[in-house]
Formats: structure tokens, C-alpha cells, sequence
């Protein structure tokens, strides 16, 4: 599974993409807003960044707007993802832009019906919201299973699933065991995930036998083991 992160704060991207573990970002009009930037360039910077598939999100509500907003995203980098919403325009605009060459991820996916329509648009991505699922009571782990399932057995679709929504690090064991293709995390979900209290107590357990090495500076211990050879 790869892994995307949920934002459009700069600083965000720059310190995950520095651990050489991010693939993608993507991004809504709400994370967008929270910038208080304009559109095009935070789009266009995080492209040049992580030069990976940038999800930018289509405002219009009809297919022919999200169609000509589409286009012009399309136009920022050659990294841009079109994200569009899974309502009816949106498929129809989907079907559109793929058939143009267009990388489309269809977005606000709460069901496999939803995934499979998306899917025969020629979607790149499809997004379940698993959070959004787990707060209405349903098992955003099990839509997954569906998805993934339905795009096996369908020859003719070639949509990667794209967990989003997810709100802690057991939603990113989630998406990773009912088979998604990608997760999407918030900055501070991905921070949880790396964290652990067990590895910060033994690292600085071993830290601290180590003060009773006499001869601890690596760098000189390696020299003069090579210049003995
Ligand atoms: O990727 C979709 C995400 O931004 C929505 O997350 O936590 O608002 O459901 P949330």
C-alpha cells in the first residue's frame, strides 16, 4: 500500500516527504481553505515537491463545469490528480476527463455501488471515507474489502483504492489489511503512527548502556579498525 498524505500545508509535506515514505498528497476545498493561500500556487508548489499525484478538487456542481475546471487544473502540473465529487455530474465529468487522459480521483465514496460507477467512469482513485463510515456506524474496513473485491473480478477497471477519512493509525492497519492500493493521512495521524512509547524507552535504555562503553565514538572505533587492516 502506498502512502499519501491529507493536506495542503507546505511545511506538513516537506517534513513527511523528507522520510522518503510519501507517494502522493491529496487535498479539498476545506483543507485548501484552511491555508488561506491561493489555489493554483500551493497546488503547483506541492507538485514540484513531492513530484507524485496531487489531488486538486473541482468547486463547479455541473458536469460541464466540473469538466472545464478539470481541464484547467489538469493544466497546473502534469502531477495534478482532477478530484471530483461521486454524485452524478461528477461521474459524468470523470468519464470525460479519463477518456482525455486525465487522472481523475472520484471522491466522497461512502458505498461499493458508488466505487463500482466510479470505476467504469475510468477513475484513477476512488476515495472511501472510512472515518466518515466509522461515524455513522458503519465498517469502513469491510467497503474496502467490497471494493477491492469488485475491482478484481472486473477486468475492464483499473481504479486504485484510496482510504481517506482516516482519522488514527489503526484506520491506516485498517485500509493497509482490507487491501487499499493507497492510504490518505492527516499530518498528525501520520506523526501517531510513527510514535510509539516503547521504542522512546528502549532507545534511551540503550543510550544510556552505552554511556559504559569506553570507547563509544563509532567514527573513530571504524577508522582504526580499517587503518589496522
Ligand atoms: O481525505 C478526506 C478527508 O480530508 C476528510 O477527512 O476527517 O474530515 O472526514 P474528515
Amino acid at each position: 500500500m502506498k502512502l499519501f498524505i491529507d493536506t495542503a500545508n507546505l511545511d506538513e509535506i516537506r517534513e513527511v516527504h523528507s522520510w522518503g515514505i510519501l507517494s502522493g498528497v491529496t487535498t479539498n476545498p476545506s483543507l485548501i481553505a484552511r491555508e488561506g493561500r491561493d489555489f493554483i500556487e500551493v497546488v503547483h508548489e506541492i507538485c514540484e515537491l513531492v513530484q507524485g499525484p496531487v489531488s486538486a478538487e473541482v468547486t463547479a456542481q455541473d458536469a460541464e463545469g466540473m469538466i472545464r475546471e478539470g481541464r484547467l487544473l489538469a493544466q497546473i502540473h502534469e502531477h495534478v490528480v482532477v478530484k471530483v465529487p461521486l454524485l452524478e455530474p461528477g461521474l459524468m465529468a470523470c468519464s470525460v476527463l479519463a477518456s482525455e487522459g486525465i487522472a481523475v480521483n472520484v471522491t466522497l465514496c461512502f458505498q461499493a455501488s458508488q466505487a463500482l460507477l466510479a470505476g467504469l467512469a475510468g477513475a484513477t482513485y476512488v476515495s472511501p471515507f472510512i472515518g466518515r463510515i466509522d461515524d455513522i456506524s458503519w465498517d469502513g474496513g469491510e467497503l474496502i474489502e467490497h471494493i477491492t473485491e469488485i475491482y478484481a473480478q472486473s477486468p475492464s477497471i483499473h481504479t486504485q483504492v484510496l482510504a481517506a477519512s482516516l482519522r488514527h493509525p489503526q484506520h491506516l492497519v485498517q485500509a493497509a489489511l482490507s487491501g487499499a492500493d493507497v492510504a490518505t493521512c492527516p499530518y498528525k495521524v501520520l506523526k501517531q503512527a510513527l510514535k510509539h512509547p516503547l521504542t522512546d524507552i528502549g532507545n534511551q535504555r540503550f543510550l544510556e548502556d552505552w554511556e559504559a562503553v569506553p570507547e563509544r565514538d563509532i567514527s573513530v572505533l571504524v577508522q582504526r579498525w580499517l587503518q589496522s587492516r
